[in-house]
């Protein structure tokens, strides 16, 4: 116990000193007693002088890089979540560079030989310095005897120790969020120990580079017959939990587009090959890589994109694609009666708005869109205004259709540096027309009678006019913390229940020790 309060002294200490507090306070006044605490608790300490210039949530971003791997995630999480912190907020966060020194070669060749054993390591050759770092884990790249040949992969590596690491870090900080949330009615709003509860799970995955493994041979086998995108092949032998081989990517990072000319590559068709394989991944597999930036993509001679990074990937399940190729379509059609009809027959919007409000709303978020020039119509923005809408008419966003829809943004931000008067729309429509067509009808004999979105939902068997709508509304926002964290509430139920005996354990002693503590440092 002494250990974990010792932690949380430190935690707080950290957030105080690095200036993490004062900006939080600019964001969102903290409670007056709070404030005296951390205080109290940097005092002695030289706090960081931030930038002044700079906007609250970018030296909030500033303080969680000063703080390592723990609030960098906790920073790159929120920034998935403006449900939680806003739009505002997470357009900062998403600025969180996740840059730190590498590991010795040393070390990575001792993780190495410790983790896939002696006769697997014989087999690997020329392991090169490591090539890119990160918080989590770093990459080297080698030679590696397979069936026979020589095959050139990269290896990735997680950080010596960084699970104990970050599950003592989020231990204090669950701790720390959880004595917040009791004591300060006000922040209960902000759901802390939630937060840091679906924080580790998602961690917990990223840190188990199996997982990753997995995520990318399905994808490879999702994509296997999809010229022009090729997943890199995994070495099973060469993977455990902490170490994750792939073939070495044989290409020119997307970023390089000067060079990706040179070499002949169609830019323009790049950029719509880019969308479109994201959206069929989107809504014909249900499946998508969740962070398809820059540094993730390569491409070959051929002008084949290649992805690398399988750490966060998206899933949607059918109802969830379906909604969204409904949507879009809508939207493309500018049909925004059909796309409110859309939500309302999922059971999304709650029964007593009225259709032709939301169908209104819907309209003021799609016609200025559409005014715009070409260039500028983004459907991750349309998205992202879209919900900020349903939010209004006290509909609950769920994390994946989120995911999908920041990815999007990012996506098209690829594409449109490739080739700035990339058409999403256009690209868009045949993914989304086809896979509408094929749900409806795998023989797809009688197609052309088929024209509204509203008409090809009535033929989906499953769709919610046939299930008890209450029922099915009930399963989409299941799914949406589902897809997140399986499972969750239940481990968060007993989560909260260790925390509140911890809590009644520590209460008589807290004072007493926020004295001692105070003379240590
Ligand atoms: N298979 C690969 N071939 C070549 N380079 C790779 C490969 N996988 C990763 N890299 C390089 O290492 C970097 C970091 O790997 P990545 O999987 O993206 O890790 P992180 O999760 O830390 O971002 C990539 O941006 C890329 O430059
Ligand atoms: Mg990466």
């Amino acid at each position: 116990m002494l250990k974990r309060i010792f932690k949380l002294f430190y935690i707080a200490r950290k957030l105080s000193v690095s200036g993490a507090i004062d900006t939080i306070n600019e964001i969102h006044k903290l409670p007056t007693t709070l404030n005296l605490f951390f205080n109290l608790i940097s005092l002695g300490s030289n706090t960081k002088l931030l930038d002044y210039q700079k906007s609250p949530g970018e030296k909030l971003c500033v303080a969680l890089q000063g703080m390592g791997t723990t609030f960098i995630k906790l920073g790159q999480f929120l920034a998935t979540r403006p449900d939680i912190i806003g739009e505002e907020l997470t357009k900062d966060l998403e600025k969180l560079q996740d840059k730190v020194p590498a590991f010795d070669l040393h070390d990575a060749k001792k993780i190495l030989r410790k983790e896939i054993g002696e006769n697997f390591y014989k087999n690997i050759m020329d392991i090169s310095e490591p090539i890119a770092a990160a918080s989590i884990a770093q990459v080297h790249l080698a030679k590696i005897k397979f069936e026979n040949h020589e095959k050139q992969v990269a290896i990735k590596i997680l950080r010596p120790d960084i699970e104990k690491l970050f599950n003592e870090e989020l231990d204090a900080l669950m701790l720390f969020a959880y004595i917040v949330e009791n004591a300060f009615s006000k922040a209960k709003r902000l759901k802390l120990v939630e937060v840091v509860h679906l924080l580790r799970e998602i961690t917990n995955i990223e840190m188990d580079l199996r997982f990753e493994a997995a995520a990318a041979n399905e994808l490879f086998e999702n994509t296997k017959n999809d010229v022009g995108f090729n997943v890199p092949k995994i070495y099973w032998n060469y993977t455990t939990k902490k170490i994750l081989t792939l073939d070495k990517v044989d290409g020119i990072s997307i970023r390089e587009y000067q060079k990706l000319k040179e070499i002949g590559v169609d830019l323009k068709t790049l950029a719509e090959n880019l969308i479109q394989f994201f959206l069929k991944q989107a809504v014909r597999d249900g499946f998508f890589h969740g962070d398809m930036h820059q540094g993730n993509l390569f491409v070959d001679n051929n002008g084949n994109i290649i992805p690398v990074d399988f750490g966060i990937m998206g899933r949607l399940d059918k109802n969830n694609r379906k909604f969204l190729a409904e949507i879009l379509y809508g939207f493309i059609q500018r049909d925004y009666v059909k796309v409110a009809e859309v939500h309302f027959q999922a059971g999304l919007v709650p029964q007593n708005a009225s259709k032709d409000e939301f169908a209104q709303a819907l309209r003021s978020v799609g016609e200025p869109i559409f005014g715009q020039s070409i260039k500028d119509i983004s459907g991750g923005n349309l998205l992202a205004q879209l919900f900020e809408i349903t939010e209004k008419f006290n509909m609950a966003t769920q994390p994946p259709l989120l995911l999908l829809q920041k990815t999007m943004v990012v996506v098209e931000g690829v594409a449109r540096k490739l080739y700035p008067e990339t058409n999403i729309w256009e690209v868009s429509r045949p993914v989304l027309e086809n896979w509408l067509k094929n749900m409806k009808s795998p023989k797809s004999t009688f197609d052309t009678a088929v024209k509204t979105s509203s008409e090809i939902i009535k033929r989906i068997p499953d769709l919610p006019e046939f299930i008890d709508r209450a029922d099915y509304a009930l399963k989409l926002m299941a799914e949406g913390k589902l897809n997140l964290a399986i499972g969750t509430n239940k481990n968060l139920e007993v989560e909260q229940m260790k925390l509140k005996n911890f809590r009644n354990n520590i209460i008589i002693s807290f004072f007493g020790i926020v004295i001692v503590f105070l003379l240590v440092f």
